[in-house]
């Protein structure tokens, strides 16, 4: 039976039919215009517009929906890497509400709370437990999967985006830390894996229509102008004189600035292991030269997320492949 992952996000709806598992057959790719420029429904206008775009997708490309499977983004998310005392499970299950009510900023009659167990230590071990807390408040979960319900999708996996982008990057027991930063067009989420540890998380409300809005500003141009302006010179200096890296450079700085802290914030707290290396991920990585221009501020190795290289099947030319990698983390869960 055919997976569907949706990947609902403010710039574009991202959609793939495969076969899920470690190594997911992939069937059809889609990506259409939000024109919501909403990625949750915030009251029923907007929830209208939304499901009519999913069942539209849904209908136009005849797609199965026995396996849907959604990432919340991580703004209505509240992502916590927490440590406790090593706990039962049960011990665990009756103390987590009190851990959440310490680290989430949802009060408790309002939060749907979901927790995974990071790391257990062993037996003589003396170091605690690593436990990851989602909470999202109940009626953002309820509004968001009831809209699903209302054109006939019953969901079988709501997880947090940044857990699919992490399984989609594949990062093995030999890899160096690593901290993945996904880059959308509203909001850059940045998460540290150690070990195939997730150990920390980090959401921005900054992203690449910021660096759009700032083009239509400085240059003067229109939105759509912009936009183009935007992914044909990126950060080339060779392009328009400069202008348009000149313009975007102080956004850009100022993310580079959020990446160099988060890097720095890990290395503060872990002193033996530090961030090596940098995976670029989410559409807006695809920036012109923005590669280049990450590698030499923060003088580490910085790669972009080829979330294709790992499944079978065709993809279909002009795909944004970055922009892809929720998708297809959702699709490699096994179950
Ligand atoms: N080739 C490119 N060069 C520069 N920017 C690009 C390119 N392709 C896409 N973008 C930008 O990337 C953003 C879209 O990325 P993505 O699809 O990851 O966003 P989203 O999932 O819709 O947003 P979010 O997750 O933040 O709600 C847009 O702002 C778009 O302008
Ligand atoms: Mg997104």
């Amino acid at each position: 039976m055919p997976a569907l992952a949706i990947d609902i996000g403010t710039y574009t709806i991202k959609a793939i039919q495969a076969d899920g598992g470690k190594k997911p057959r992939i069937r059809r790719v889609i990506e259409v215009f939000n024109s919501t420029g909403l990625a949750v429904p915030t009251d029923d206008a907007v929830q209208e517009k939304l499901k009519s775009i999913l069942k539209a997708v849904i209908e136009n490309n005849k797609f199965t929906i026995d396996d849907v499977r959604l990432a919340l983004p991580e703004t209505v998310v509240s992502t916590k890497v927490i440590e406790v005392l090593p706990l039962t499970d049960a011990e665990l299950a009756s103390a987590i509400g009190w851990q959440a009510e310490r680290h989430i900023p949802i009060p408790p009659e309002e939060l749907s709370l979901e927790y995974q167990v990071l790391y257990r230590p062993g037996k003589d071990e003396k170091t605690p437990m690593k436990v990851l807390l989602v909470g999202v408040r109940k009626s953002i979960i309820e509004r968001y999967v009831g809209m699903f319900h209302q054109i006939g999708v019953e969901p079988t996996v709501v997880e947090t985006q940044i857990l699919s982008v992490i399984r989609a990057l594949q990062i093995g027991a030999e890899d160096p830390p690593t901290l993945s930063v996904h880059f959308g067009a509203s909001s850059i989420i940045m998460a540290i894996v150690d070990h195939q540890q997730l150990k920390f998380v980090v959401n921005q409300m900054m992203g690449s229509q910021i660096l759009t809005k700032t083009l239509e500003k400085t240059v003067n141009i229109d939105a759509s102008q912009a936009e183009q302006y935007k992914r044909a010179y990126g950060l080339d200096p060779a392009q328009f004189e400069g202008k348009i890296k000149a313009a975007l450079l102080p956004q850009i700085n100022e993310l580079v600035a959020q990446i160099k802290k988060a890097v720095q914030f890990y290395g503060s707290q872990v002193t033996q292991n530090v961030v090596k290396r940098i995976v670029l991920s989410g559409g807006a990585c695809q920036l012109p030269g923005f590669v280049q221009y990450v590698t030499e501020q923060l003088s580490m190795e910085v790669l972009v997320s080829s979330p294709f290289s790992a499944t079978e099947g065709t993809v279909p030319e002009n795909i944004n492949h970055p922009g892809m990698t929720v998708c297809v983390g959702l699709l490699m869960r096994e179950s």
